[in-house]
């Protein structure tokens, strides 16, 4: 008798962290990258030439303004410093991220995440039997508002884990604040003009990512191409262990990293919201054949009922909108994203 396709449930339900495959020696098939990215996966890459945004100078220095702007309409991400948080502080997230992925398996199976469901620790979710897994294991939370957090997902060890989130989410909010009233005035826009579609109560997401030393680089992605579907991302990278890579001018280009900075990308929401003058860049990361790599990216995304738009004053007879109004655009990167494999923006193009 033929054998059954497994369901995605049935799978999700068979899958292991990436922790634990190597542990196990094993390397399922569902991990084969089978896109077309342009080049390899392992080959090193070019440098991408990031600009370096000082944000205490934001306020007051149009140069520092023009610099924002022009990163934003080329490549979509810069690297952020004066960011009110010291470099020392970054070190400890890093740290707590670290510490929380080394625990042995009893201590995170705690957090574990249900099938099908994003909040809490594991695996990269099996939502196709078709697409290929990324190398990676998370821990995803929400951090605002407060009253969405899951407290239940947030781990106790190491021990300051949970007061060094807080005052992360904390300190991230203000810089988005300051980075949307700049990214407006940037275009001769109003302070709030994007900070309005953004909303007071926006929502705010965290994912810790361990990316562990994969044995076919060459053959598998430690996560898969793809624009966020934010507003605006934050991002810490690794202080040692390069991976992650931007598309530009159809060619991928590795992040540099520079310990003290933040790496700031726009979504899809913004790319929205500024009529496509802001890009929201395409970015994946490769893995690394002996070391392990963590990140930790914070999203800040629009309720899901917040109606999003390009804003008045970037369209106009020569100008056309080229976005129509969106609400829930979250929904819809999944649908597109996660099932049909494509971009989610090209739903909302006119
Ligand atoms: C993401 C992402 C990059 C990284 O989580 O959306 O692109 O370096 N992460 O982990
Ligand atoms: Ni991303």
């Amino acid at each position: 008798m033929a054998e059954e396709p497994l369901s995605a449930a049935k799978l999700e339900l068979a899958s292991k962290t990436v922790q634990q495959l190597i542990i196990d020696g094993k390397l399922p098939e569902r991990y084969f990258y089978k896109g077309s990215d342009k080049g390899t996966l392992d080959a090193s890459f070019p440098l991408l030439d990031l600009l370096i945004v000082d944000v205490s100078l934001l306020d007051t220095s149009r140069d520092e303004l023009q610099k924002l702007k022009s990163a934003l309409s080329s490549c979509g991400c810069f690297l952020a410093i004066n960011h009110g948080m010291k470099a020392e502080y970054l070190d400890k997230v890093r740290g707590i991220t670290k510490k929380f992925f080394a625990f042995p398996k009893e201590v995170k199976q705690k957090y574990t995440r249900e099938v099908h469901s994003i909040e809490g620790y594991g695996n990269d979710m099996v939502l196709s039997e078709h697409r290929t897994l990324d190398w990676l294991d998370r821990l995803y939370l929400t951090l605002s508002p407060k009253d969405k957090r899951k407290l239940e997902y947030w781990p106790e060890f190491p021990q300051d884990f949970r007061e060094t989130l807080e005052y992360y989410t904390k300190k991230v909010e203000g810089l988005i604040e300051i980075l949307l009233k700049a990214m407006a005035r940037s275009l001769e826009l109003e302070d709030n003009s994007f900070l309005i579609q953004y909303g007071d109560e926006a929502i705010m997401t965290s994912r810790f990512n361990l990316y562990p030393p994969c044995p076919k680089p060459d053959r598998v992605i430690g996560c898969k191409p793809h624009a966020d579907g934010s507003a605006i991302t934050i991002l810490l990278q690794d202080k040692e262990v390069e991976g992650l890579q931007f598309l530009k001018d159809d060619q991928w280009f590795t992040a540099p990293i520079v310990p003290e900075a933040l790496l700031v990308n726009i979504g899809d929401q913004i790319e929205i919201m500024s009529n496509g003058i802001f890009k929201s860049p395409m970015h994946r990361v490769v893995t690394n054949p002996t070391r392990e790599r963590i990140s930790v990216a914070v999203f800040g995304i629009p309720q899901p009922e917040q109606e999003i738009k390009p804003v008045a004053g970037l369209f106009d007879e020569t100008r056309p909108k080229l976005y129509k109004k969106v609400t829930n655009y979250v929904d819809i990167y999944f649908k597109y994203y996660y099932q049909l494999g494509r971009r989610p923006i090209e739903a909302v193009i006119i």
